[in-house]
């Protein structure tokens, strides 16, 4: 009797405690994310439990994990390992009538495996008073920017992406030619973040930064002066592809496939979709949000409009690899 009363209390402890968890993995590494856990706890008693790394590691974790992975949220800050994530069999088709209706048909995987949850923008940081006139991703290899372009290491998936891009755009050999004509107009190896790059113009290293958007608004105002100081320094250039547009990707999540948790990962990715969610991104990380009728930060407003590039989201899985290869070729360290 005693052990079926002990039993059946584990049973029904072990129930609530896991019905009011959810385990995410993310490679997201905002502040405003960890006022999202607390908003999201808060609202709805769930406790948000979170595993930050970068994605490849979550990744291999998940598939290590196997069926006995505690993970419910995979969040990774690419188009590129959504799409690996879901080739691997890692993440679930979900089903939510809310995520169908706010995020938009480009935004979503077509088997609802994953959902963009921010759009973020690689484009080209110079001086403020500069009278650089480049238009194109493909201009960066015209001999005119020689010694003038910072950008970080190939190993990061944001150029990774960036590439993945000009493969879709020109096919593999131009694209080749295009990272080798990059690297020959380096001011200097790659090295450091995007704000890394950013700082570096205001400081004359360089005259061209790639880098994404939302790094030049979480720098205005920022504690650090000498990134707030550089930030005054320089303005963003929104280049656009020969025959598309800027070149966008998405943080996004999905489902574990083996998710305890499956409702609370559901209810945690609406959460972070839902108009209060979606400002903070917004203003908070300056990031584009992606729900229909969020508006964008004011400072990034002022920045300006583009057309964002024409190719699918998917396309930065579909080529990551090539594109590893072709820097490696290219010699972009
Ligand atoms: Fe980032």
């Amino acid at each position: 009797m005693i052990k079926q009363i002990i039993l059946s209390f584990f049973i029904f402890t072990s129930f609530v405690f896991a019905s009011s968890e959810v385990n995410v993995y993310s490679h997201r590494h905002y502040d405003t994310d960890k006022q999202l856990y607390k908003m999201f706890e808060e609202k709805m008693g769930i406790k948000v439990n979170v595993v930050n790394a970068d994605a490849n590691a979550l990744i291999k974790r998940l598939e290590s994990e196997g069926e006995k992975s505690p993970a419910d949220v995979l969040i990774t800050v690419d188009a590129g390992r959504l799409y690996q994530a879901k080739s691997k069999e890692l993440i679930q088709s979900i089903e939510s009538k809310y995520l169908m209706e706010v995020v938009p048909e480009n935004m979503r995987d077509e088997d609802n495996k994953w959902f963009a949850l921010t759009k973020r923008v690689r484009a080209f940081i110079v001086p403020i008073d500069s009278n650089i006139e480049i238009k194109t991703y493909e201009d960066l290899i015209k001999p005119e920017y020689k010694k003038m372009i910072m950008v970080r290491s190939s190993n990061h998936v944001y150029n990774q992406s960036m590439l993945a891009a000009v493969i879709a755009h020109h096919g593999e050999e131009y694209a080749l030619k295009w990272a080798q004509g990059v690297v020959k107009n380096m001011a200097r190896k790659p090295r450091g973040n995007d704000r890394y790059q950013v700082k570096a113009v205001a400081n004359g290293i360089g005259k061209i930064a790639i880098a994404n958007t939302y790094y030049v608004g979480k720098m205005i105002g920022n504690k650090d002066i000498a990134e707030s100081e550089a930030v005054k320094k320089v303005k963003i250039i929104f280049p656009k592809f020969e025959n598309g547009g800027t070149h966008i990707n998405v943080s996004g999540a999905g489902v574990a496939k083996y998710a305890p948790n499956k409702e609370n990962a559901i209810k945690f990715i609406e959460f972070l979709l839902s108009p209060e969610a979606q400002d903070l991104f917004a203003n908070g990380n300056f990031e584009y949000p992606v729900a229909k009728g969020v508006k964008k930060n004011d400072v990034v407003s002022s920045w300006g409009t583009f057309e964002e590039d024409n190719i699918s989201i998917n396309t930065m899985g579909k080529y990551n690899i090539n594109a590893v290869k072709i820097f490696d070729k290219a010699g972009w360290k």
